[in-house]
């Protein structure tokens, strides 16, 4: 017997592209079941027998989507940058050294207060439909607070990501190669326990390419998988270097040419998108279409964090991502949930075929085409993971 069934479901979005031939792989007036926790079936309402399970749970009419796979934030953190912002919508630009200010108030943190704070951001996220997080290091910055940074993260998510190579911190300002030194010597030591992947921000202020090559390759020696912030503030080889490198992801690509384009399409690199970051920074948006012209595989994530984008709010992601950054309302919802899953190299989340988690959202809509059609309404009624509801 299975555990729960989820039926009268007006509109299923799968992402299972055989149902329907169409990449959200719809079903309409849908059920599926649950046992221990994972999709047990998938099909018609009228085929279902509702006696035959433990529970059963009515959409009535609604849309049920995967759970959003948010894969790119940065949520050990201490205080915020209110200030920054409110001077950078007067006209300041965004530049990578304002981190720095973060890293000061993260290491004076305890323990406690960057764990209330990552609870406080995963709860928002949850009730906003994120059921799998990403999480990066990154404002610790010497070995102890990259390590306790880590830790805590794990707490929360088993992706976890080392971003030691977020800028080089104050401290090291007279001697970057030093930094970059600690960052593949005892850094990456401390903290491969508690770290799936390797993250570097290849950009201007940040890493370069060549550096950003060395701490990658420290990492995969140490068994750590690369991703990469690139292209971000500018034009560059960040995406190359990825690529080159095997990334799961190239992330932010705010800038990118046809050469970056003909790296991805011979890839498996996914293309993540992060429009809360030009929302914040008040950023020109690239345009997305060329990257699915050409096959490639998209995501987009809320990059949450104090700096570049504030937020956890992937339906707002979806919304910015088909107004600002021409995606179809079908590309976006795909990007966030299989796309992010494929950039975090994961097959068990960010769909509803059978064998996957049963992490999913009830909306209060009909159709999930009213995620960028009403922006900024909250359209997030139920979340449930593993089979549970928790929001
Ligand atoms: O992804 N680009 C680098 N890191 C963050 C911003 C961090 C900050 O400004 O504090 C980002 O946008
Ligand atoms: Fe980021």
């Amino acid at each position: 017997m299975s555990d729960l069934l989820v039926t009268d479901i007006g509109c299923l979005v799968t992402n299972e592209a055989a149902i329907d031939g169409t990449s959200l792989g719809i079903i309409h007036d849908a059920a599926f079941a649950v046992t221990d926790g994972k999709v047990s079936w998938v099909g018609a309402r009228s085929e279902v027998n509702v006696g035959d399970y433990q529970s059963v749970v009515s959409a009535k009419g609604k849309t049920v989507i995967p759970g959003f796979v948010d894969s790119h934030n940065h949520l050990v953190f201490a205080g915020d940058r209110a200030a920054e912002f409110s001077a950078r919508m007067q006209g300041q630009p965004y530049a990578a050294g304002g981190i720095n200010y973060t890293v000061e108030q993260t290491r004076s943190a305890s323990d406690e207060e960057l764990r209330a704070n990552i609870a406080a951001l995963v709860a928002e996220g949850l009730t906003s439909g994120t059921t799998t997080v990403e999480i990066k290091s990154g404002y610790g910055l010497s070995v102890a607070d990259e390590l306790r940074s880590l830790e805590i993260a794990r707490e929360f998510t088993e992706e976890t990501t080392f971003l030691g190579a977020h800028v080089v911190p104050a401290e090291f300002k007279s001697a970057p190669e030093d930094y970059v030194a600690m960052v593949c010597g005892p850094m990456l030591d401390a903290v491969a326990p508690h770290a799936k992947w390797i993250d570097v921000f290849c950009d201007r202020g940040a890493f370069t390419p060549a550096q950003t090559r060395q701490i990658l390759k420290a990492g995969i020696a140490k068994g750590l998988l690369p991703r990469l912030h690139a292209n971000q503030l500018e034009p560059g080889e960040g995406v190359k270097v990825g690529v080159e490198l095997g990334a799961a992801s190239v992330d932010h690509i705010s800038h990118f040419d046809d050469s970056d384009i003909a790296a991805l399409a011979n890839s498996n690199t996914v293309a993540t998108f992060l429009p809360g970051a030009e929302f914040s920074t008040r950023s020109k948006y690239p345009d997305a279409r060329p990257m699915f012209a050409a096959g490639i595989n998209v995501a987009i994530a809320s990059d949450c964090n104090p700096g570049s984008s504030y937020t956890t709010n992937m339906p707002l992601m979806i919304a910015l991502a088909v107004r600002e950054m021409f995606f179809t309302p079908e590309q976006a919802l795909w990007s966030a949930t299989k796309g992010g899953a494929l950039a975090l190299r994961r097959n068990d989340v960010g769909h509803l075929s059978v064998g996957a988690k049963a992490d999913f959202s009830i909306l209060s809509s009909t159709s999930y085409l009213h995620l960028a059609y009403r922006p900024g309404v909250n359209l997030i009624e139920q979340v449930w993971r593993n089979g549970n509801q928790i929001s």
